[in-house]
């Protein structure tokens, strides 16, 4: 039996250069060598050169509903407000101080026609303009040179997307689609009606290789089993005759609806975009399969509008039914240990309590969130051993895992240059 070689690079070591090192000798359709999933020094580089250059999930612009309204994140390190400004424009600027660079929005969310910092109380308008800095500055102060520093901010069929790079990657075609898949939802006169966040204790891509696989679904999750089918399109060669005949049905509704439903790939295979059917019979990833809420999405006139089903790498993958469209986000906390933000949204006049129930709505993905963390931690665990060495994945059961792995090698072969 060939044994695939262990890493034998200290942690503690791990630099640009043994990246390089180790992407270079990378076994093709195996998982990576340990580092990739347990190093500190690892995870800095994995937020330089991939969080920091990349296009990040932020927050959708319902959440924005107000001149002045806005959202924080934190992208590793780098906090960031995102807020709705003067011209009604989404815009994103990095949450410090150009004083002495303390955090100014301390919330998740709020509203001000101005951003105070809180410990000397400089202000910024909606633009990022320093409008206040007291009189002690003196009179040559030039408030000017002192704005907020801008990012790059792109919002796409109701979702806001942020980029901390200079010179971020394209995102031209995924907007478009967006555009086009969502407008069906109109989610900018949207609600995000319930939000989760948790935590697990594992690498943010071990719990997105999770998420890129049902491998492990059959085993761990009864209730998204009772609405989910577990394939993409009917060229998966797994799919049965049956599920290739309710494809065709559920694409000839679709298209007599003017819902878009066909599958689409942009940068190779950062962005995924396909509808397709649930379970015969169900209408939402609800224990019953009825939908959870009573007033549909945007324009659709039918429940029966499958799964929308959306991936954006490295940090959000989503599902959009007839009634509630759920938006995941990911964000890494540390080298084992990842936020996972769950938004479940419905119409923007959907009445709690009367159209919906905020627990019915979220119990499925409740629980499937929650097995997912216990798989996703026990991989870690074992991952951190001595023993781990790269395996192989299924080229039928795992492609998805194999397209997000390769995409973030590719990426990060490319961020670090030569
Ligand atoms: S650090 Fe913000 S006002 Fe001083
Ligand atoms: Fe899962």
């Amino acid at each position: 039996m060939t044994k695939v070689p262990v890493t034998h690079i200290d942690n503690a070591l791990i630099d640009r250069e043994a990246i390089k090192t180790m992407l270079a000798r990378r076994i093709p359709d195996h998982t990576l060598e340990q580092p990739f999933y347990n190093s500190e020094a690892l995870f800095r580089i994995d937020m330089e050169e991939i969080f920091a250059k990349e296009w990040i999930f932020a927050g959708m612009t319902c959440e924005l509903p107000k001149k002045g309204s806005f959202v924080t994140v934190d992208i590793g390190l780098s906090p960031i407000i995102i807020l709705r400004d003067n011209n009604n424009d989404v815009r994103a600027f990095h949450n410090t101080c150009r004083h002495r660079g303390s955090k100014i929005c301390l919330g998740a969310k709020g509203k001000s026609p101005k951003l105070v910092c809180p410990y000397h109380q400089w202000a910024y308008d909606l633009d990022g303009e320093l409008v206040f800095a007291g009189s002690d500055m003196g009179d040559d102060f030039d408030k000017s040179r002192y704005s907020l520093s801008p990012v790059h901010c792109r919002t796409a069929g109701g979702y806001i997307f942020v980029c901390l790079a200079e010179n971020p990657p394209p995102i031209d075609d995924f907007v478009n689609d967006m555009n086009y898949y969502l407008e069906p939802y109109d989610l900018d006169n949207a609600k995000v009606a319930v939000q989760s966040e948790i935590i697990e204790k594992a690498n943010w891509k071990l719990v997105v290789e999770n998420n890129r696989e049902c491998y492990h679904c059959d085993g761990s999750h009864p209730e998204l089993l009772k609405s989910l089918l577990e394939w993409d399109d009917d060229n998966d060669p797994r799919s049965t005759p049956e599920f290739r005949d309710l494809v065709k049905k559920m694409q000839a509704f679709w298209e007599s609806q003017d819902v878009p439903y066909k599958f689409q790939m942009r940068y190779e295979n950062r962005n995924r975009i396909v509808r397709t059917p649930l379970k015969e019979g169900t209408h939402s990833m609800t224990m019953d399969g009825k939908v959870a809420c009573k007033k549909l999405m945007g324009r659709f006139t039918s429940p029966d509008m499958g799964a929308l089903r959306i991936l954006h790498l490295p940090n959000s993958w989503n599902h959009g039914m007839g009634d509630n469209l759920i938006a995941f986000q990911i964000l890494p906390v540390g080298p084992q240990e990842t936020k996972v933000i769950t938004r479940w949204l419905v119409h923007k006049d959907a009445v709690e309590g009367v159209d919906y129930d905020p627990n019915n709505l979220r119990h499925v993905w409740d629980a499937t969130n929650a097995q997912d963390r216990t798989l996703s931690e026990n991989n870690q665990l074992g991952v951190n051993s001595m023993g781990y060495q790269p395996g192989p994945y299924s080229k039928t059961f795992e492609f998805g895992v194999i397209n997000f792995v390769n995409w973030y090698c590719e990426r990060m072969a490319a961020n670090l240059g030569e």
